[in-house]
């Protein structure tokens, strides 16, 4: 499904019963917004998961082969939460490292697909790895560079939008900071208008990438798609128009990256 909902009632979904993802969304108090770890544990507590999807991301399905990525690249997943589209990119013949804060997340992961993985210490985090698949268990802001020397891909996916802007801010200088510079990104992001709904998801404008990426990556929009009919729950929230898109952002040569430098200089 390519429409797919991220922070609402996936389509299909709603036809299970009882399920968790059929529930409205509360309402998030802008002292809420500051996007704590207590924030999310909390989420994860009450169940409150309204951005997962139970099936694989159709941009990711569609967009991924187009990066003409080798077998066994190494892919950071930031923020991933428990979703399926790990074990997609895994198919894909990826090998896949995420990193979530909340415990929940990680433990659901691994039982609702019948993995049983070996747990270490790994610095600050925890490392749950079963096969080509890895889980650091705690907070993205305590990763390092040498964590992640071996990424050569980040995929993005309801993690810049699920967070506001001063912290998309440092979230976007963080990652700069431990991926490798070759390691090439595909992000997906929502634009509407901010003020008609408070965030998460937030809306995070083409100009808003450009800043805080172009700096390091050559960005292209690979597809910019019309949503809102595919996200009821944010029309209920107020939204009568909301695009989706889908980037690709390109690590820049060091000699681009200079000249970048010496223009806005
Ligand atoms: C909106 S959800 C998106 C999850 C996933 N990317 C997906 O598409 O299903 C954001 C996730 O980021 C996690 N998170 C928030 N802040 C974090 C942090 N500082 N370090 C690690 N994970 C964090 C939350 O627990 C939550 O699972």
């Amino acid at each position: 499904m390519l429409f797919s909902a991220l922070f609402a009632a996936p389509l299909g979904v709603s036809a299970i019963p009882s399920s968790r993802y059929d529930r409205e969304p509360p309402n998030w108090s802008n002292e809420q917004q500051t996007m704590t770890p207590e924030f999310w544990h909390a989420r994860w507590q009450n169940g409150e998961l309204g951005w997962h999807l139970e099936e694989i991301n159709g941009h990711l399905r569609t967009f991924w082969p187009t990066l003409g990525l080798p077998a066994d690249t190494l892919v950071f997943v930031p923020l991933c939460g428990k979703t399926l589209d790990l074990l997609w990119l895994t198919s894909q013949k990826q090998r896949v490292i995420g990193i979530e804060i909340s415990e929940i997340a990680v433990r659901d992961f691994f039982a609702e697909h019948g993995l049983t993985p070996e747990v270490t210490k790994f610095g600050a985090l925890e490392r749950w790895q079963a096969g080509e698949l890895t889980i650091l268990r705690g907070d993205f802001f305590d990763l390092t560079a040498t964590d992640l020397t071996e990424v050569g891909a980040v995929y993005d996916c309801a993690s810049l939008i699920a967070l506001p802007k001063d912290l998309r801010a440092r979230y976007a200088e963080h990652l700069k900071s431990i991926v490798p510079s070759k390691a090439l990104c595909l992000l997906i992001t929502f634009a509407y208008d901010q003020e008609k709904m408070s965030g998460p998801p937030f809306a995070v404008l083409s100009d808003e990438i450009a800043a805080l990426y172009a700096d390091r990556y050559r960005i292209e929009d690979l597809a910019t798609f019309d949503a809102i009919n595919d996200l009821p729950t944010l029309r209920d929230r107020g939204l009568s128009t909301l695009s989706k898109t889908i980037w690709h952002l390109q690590p820049l040569t060091s000699n681009q990256a200079i000249a970048g430098e010496k223009q806005t200089n």
